[in-house]
């Protein structure tokens, strides 16, 4: 399964902070934004990722993340011009995807929780159609929200709803069979101007091919797209890796841990970042068994 990481859009809640700097290039605690999302893809099974960008932000991205081979990826990249809508990295992935089944992640959302990257790909890989995840929030109204009938399965879905028929918004990780190119192409722009993720999510629904897998409290699941979000995840981040010791959204440590690249090439990676707490854990993790 190929993977598409959507890094544009205007970040305007968090204006001034991305007047020239992209969103998911901003700090969460101790690494870029893009770097969580990232290996919420890697750790679903996803090798072979386009990342898209907007076109004044380019040539950061692939500054940071270069073509993947340091971590055992393939990354290429595309742009999106104006932010008409999440659905359109559909559209503009539909060569790269070439016919086959996707996963979509949307570049400022961060997945945690124990096994939860490799349960999330396992469990999509069984499914035909579409997979979607709900995810209770106190705020569903800012989100796509899914309302399910008494046996679990999906009763409806609206995007930004008034008035929520539930608490459970659909994060931004979405898996897609073959056929998610062609029915967001199909998608007549929404009165925001955008081709809207919920209307392709709700061509599944229609289609009786939509799974919803509910996430509970063992998950956890923050979109950064405010100054107060950013601190928490910032602050979450740093609470978690320091009582642990162990880090979130690092690629290179999870490259490592799935064996997409040696200890040889982990040693690479760390030597430049010795002098600094990020590159002496990667050293750590080769003295760890
Ligand atoms: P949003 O947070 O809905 O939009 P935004 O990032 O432009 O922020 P704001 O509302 O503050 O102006 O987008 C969710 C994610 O999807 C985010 O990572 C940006 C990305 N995105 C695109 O790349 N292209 C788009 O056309 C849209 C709408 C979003």
């Amino acid at each position: 399964m190929k993977g598409i990481l959507l890094a544009g859009g205007e970040g305007t809640r968090l204006h001034p902070m991305t007047r020239v700097v992209s969103k998911q290039l901003l700090p969460v605690y101790d690494k870029p934004l893009v770097y969580y999302p990232l290996t919420t893809l890697m750790l679903a099974g996803v090798r072979d990722i386009l990342i898209i960008t907007r076109p004044r932000d380019a040539a950061a991205f692939a500054a940071l993340l270069g073509d993947g081979s340091a971590w055992g990826l393939s990354l290429t990249y595309a742009v999106q011009p104006a932010p008409r809508g999440i659905a359109e990295a559909l559209v503009l992935g539909r060569t790269f995807l070439a016919g086959g089944p996707s996963a979509l992640v949307l570049g400022d959302n961060l997945f945690f929780g124990a096994g939860l990257g490799r349960n999330l790909g396992l469990v999509a890989a069984r499914n035909p159609g579409a997979t979607v995840f709900a995810y209770p929030v106190r705020d569903p109204s800012r989100y796509g929200v899914i309302a399910l009938d008494a046996a679990g399965r999906p009763a409806s879905l609206e995007e930004k709803p008034a008035q929520p028929r539930s608490s459970l918004a659909i994060p931004g990780l979405y898996f897609y069979d073959a056929q998610a190119p062609d029915l967001a192409a199909a998608l007549a722009p929404s009165p925001r101007g955008e081709l809207e993720i919920s209307d392709v999510n709700r061509a599944y629904l229609d289609r009786g091919r939509l799974v919803v897998v509910p996430l509970g409290r063992g998950a956890t699941w923050l979109d950064v797209g405010t100054p107060e979000a950013l601190a928490q995840a910032s602050a979450y981040v740093q609470t978690l890796q320091e009582r642990q010791g162990l880090m979130i959204g690092s690629p290179e440590e999870v490259a490592y841990r799935l064996g997409l690249i040696d200890a040889e090439a982990l040693a690479r990676l760390a030597a430049p970042l010795a002098h600094n707490a990020y590159g002496r854990y990667l050293r750590d993790l080769l003295a760890t068994p």
